[in-house]
């Protein structure tokens, strides 16, 4: 049994299921494209993905060349993690740990990657002051996360308000408060860009996805997907 502090409703199975509706596959390929697009060149890079989960995004990083480490206090979610590498013939270290206490020292990553994570950790300002100091001078922050203003946003909190235990404590944020979560960790923020503007249904996501990067050049109101990138100081100061 895990031992993670949010229930497991969210556990490796329910991911898997997730990714075999065309909802799941279309979402997860729009967001990981963002994603790993902010995360720039990983050849050679020391990757740390805090909050793996079952360790698709670090597994992809693992394919790029990167040095890969997740971390997850969910036990099952890290064995699923192993397994999908092994599987994947590919090089990942994957721990139990909290983002809020990362176990590693000072300045050990070139880039640090949480996505969808945040919104279920009570302490975001120490958790992401945690990701800041792990980074090495100049390294990069790239946080992904469900924004606020959303129908799917909104769907998981009617379901947390009727009981649902995974989305009861969840708190979703603005791209304004996820800048000013890098920005309070000392980070200067370098992009922030959004996706997934359909609501949660497959028939909107396979008609609508196609035009999902125009909406995106307009606003980050109404994405359900807000990622930013932020680098640390001293490479503010050497530029
Ligand atoms: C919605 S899943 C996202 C997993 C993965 N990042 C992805 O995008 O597929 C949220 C993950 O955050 C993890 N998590 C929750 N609280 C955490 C914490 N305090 N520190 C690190 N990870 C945490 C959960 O165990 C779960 O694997």
């Amino acid at each position: 049994m895990s031992k993670t502090t949010i229930p497991t409703v969210i556990g490796p199975e329910a991911y898997t299921s997730w990714r075999r509706t065309s909802l799941g596959t279309i979402t997860e390929t729009i967001e990981h494209r963002l994603i790993l697009d902010m995360m720039g060149d990983l050849a050679g890079a020391r990757v740390l993905d805090a909050g793996c989960g079952d360790g698709v995004l670090a597994c992809v990083a693992a394919e790029r060349g990167a040095e890969v480490t997740g971390v997850d206090p969910d036990r099952a979610m890290l064995a699923a993690a192993r397994s999908r590498a092994a599987k994947a013939g590919v090089q990942a270290t994957f721990l139990e740990g909290r983002v809020e206490r990362l176990p590693f020292p000072d300045s050990t990553f070139d880039v640090v990657v949480s996505v969808t994570v945040l919104c279920f950790v009570a302490d975001t300002r120490r958790a992401v002051r945690e990701m800041a100091r792990v980074l090495r001078p100049g390294g990069r922050l790239v946080l992904g996360e469900l924004g606020r203003w959303s129908v799917w946003a909104m769907l998981r909190r009617v379901r947390g308000w009727l009981g649902a235990a995974t989305w009861k404590k969840a708190r979703f944020r603005t791209a304004g408060e996820l800048r000013g979560l890098a920005e309070q960790a000392g980070l200067s923020v370098t992009a922030v860009r959004s996706a997934v503007y359909y609501p949660p249904v497959s028939l909107f996501a396979r008609a609508l996805a196609p035009f999902d990067a125009r909406f995106a050049g307009l606003t980050t109101f109404g994405a359900a997907f807000i990622a930013l990138s932020a680098v640390s100081a001293s490479e503010r100061s050497k530029t």
